[in-house]
């Protein structure tokens, strides 16, 4: 089976964003036509500042709670790769009803519009965030609990509109859940950047980084490429059981707030050797936040073909030096 996308027009949605703007960059490098569509409410213009140039890409600035501008992003689009969303937990808890109108009914624009033009598929960005309470280990994707916040329950949301629309009126969706993303482009400024790239940054710095908790909570860190592939495999897959249903994307592997800030330290020696010496600070738990998170990611193995190609280690081994140059 095709593993890449080639020669088609895909529209990406949050196309300025961090996994939006690889997806972009992938999909150009590989002779498609792209079609961004990008409020740069989080994303930003240097992201894909270096494909404007290209013939074969088209930036919308536009807003997904907008159906006109959505409507018009989708104009003679076969695939869809919806990421635009408002990302965190922690932004949700503290604005839910903006979080809602992006995630909810900007995402209902986007099938929607995507549905009218009878795209070939519809592939979005659902979250791990939706196993909410269920405490089984590893996850699975029919085992989820109840949702730990506003964000959890925009995505799943997502999730029951992508199934409902695909029943009733034949559209193919593919959700693909993420766990925990990292990799270049991903902002290690404000209030909401994710862990990875806020160690990184601090250390570089040479802050203490601040660890939420006792640092032994898990994630199941996922490098950008092994995104990259899986959103091409659900846009190609011809196999009618792979459609039409949710995945768990991730490398399937645990690893401690602790450890991770131990193996960051590792990869920056060689940059810096006196960040040796640097310890984080251990502040308050952060309300909403899941213990421990670990995906079986057996369906997508089998289903699609996904073989994710980087571990924890090789991800940020690659994305080390793109950090270095953004923080120095
Ligand atoms: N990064 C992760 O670890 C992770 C994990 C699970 C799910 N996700 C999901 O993946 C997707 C991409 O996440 P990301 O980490 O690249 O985040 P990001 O914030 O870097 O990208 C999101 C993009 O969407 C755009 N956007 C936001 N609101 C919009 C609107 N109203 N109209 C048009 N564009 C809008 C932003 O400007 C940004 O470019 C999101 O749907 C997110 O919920 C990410």
């Amino acid at each position: 089976m095709k593993q890449s996308l080639t020669h088609s027009t895909v529209l990406v949605t949050g196309g300025a964003g961090f996994i939006g703007s690889n997806l972009c960059e992938t999909l150009l490098a590989q002779d498609n036509q792209v079609v961004c569509l990008d409020n740069f409410s989080t994303g930003k213009r240097e992201n894909i500042l270096p494909l404007l140039a290209s013939k074969n890409f088209r930036l919308i600035e536009g807003d997904i709670r907008n159906f006109e501008h959505c409507q018009q992003a989708v104009e003679g689009v076969e695939y869809v790769l919806h990421q635009a969303a408002l990302g965190s937990v922690n932004r949700s808890v503290k604005d839910p009803q903006t979080t809602n109108e992006v995630n909810i009914t900007g995402f209902l624009n986007v099938l929607q519009a995507a549905k009218n033009e009878k795209v070939r598929r519809f592939v979005y960005a659902a979250s791990s965030s939706t196993y909410g309470n269920h405490p089984a280990l590893p996850k699975t994707e029919d085992k989820i609990g109840k949702p730990l916040s506003p964000y959890a329950i925009t995505k799943y949301v997502n999730e029951l509109y992508a199934q409902v629309f695909s029943d009733l009126y034949g559209i193919e969706t593919i959700g693909l859940r993420y766990f925990n993303v990292f990799g270049k482009r991903q902002q290690p400024n404000g209030e909401y950047a994710a862990v990875i790239p806020k160690f990184i940054s601090a250390l570089i710095q040479q802050k203490q980084p601040t660890i939420n908790g006792d640092g032994e909570q898990t994630r199941d860190f996922t490098y950008i490429a092994n995104v990259l592939q899986a959103n091409q495999l659900a846009a190609l897959t011809t196999n009618p059981a792979a459609i039409n249903t949710v995945y768990n994307i991730a490398y399937g592997e645990a690893t401690s707030l602790n450890q991770l800030f131990r193996q960051i330290k590792q990869h920056l020696l060689p940059y810096n050797a006196s960040i040796q010496n640097t310890q984080p600070h251990y502040g308050q738990p952060r309300i909403g936040d899941i213990h421990h998170s670990l995906a079986s990611i057996d369906k997508a193995k089998k289903l699609l073909g996904y073989a994710p190609t980087h571990n924890l280690q090789q991800g940020l081994a690659e994305a080390m030096s793109w950090y270095w140059d953004l923080c120095n």
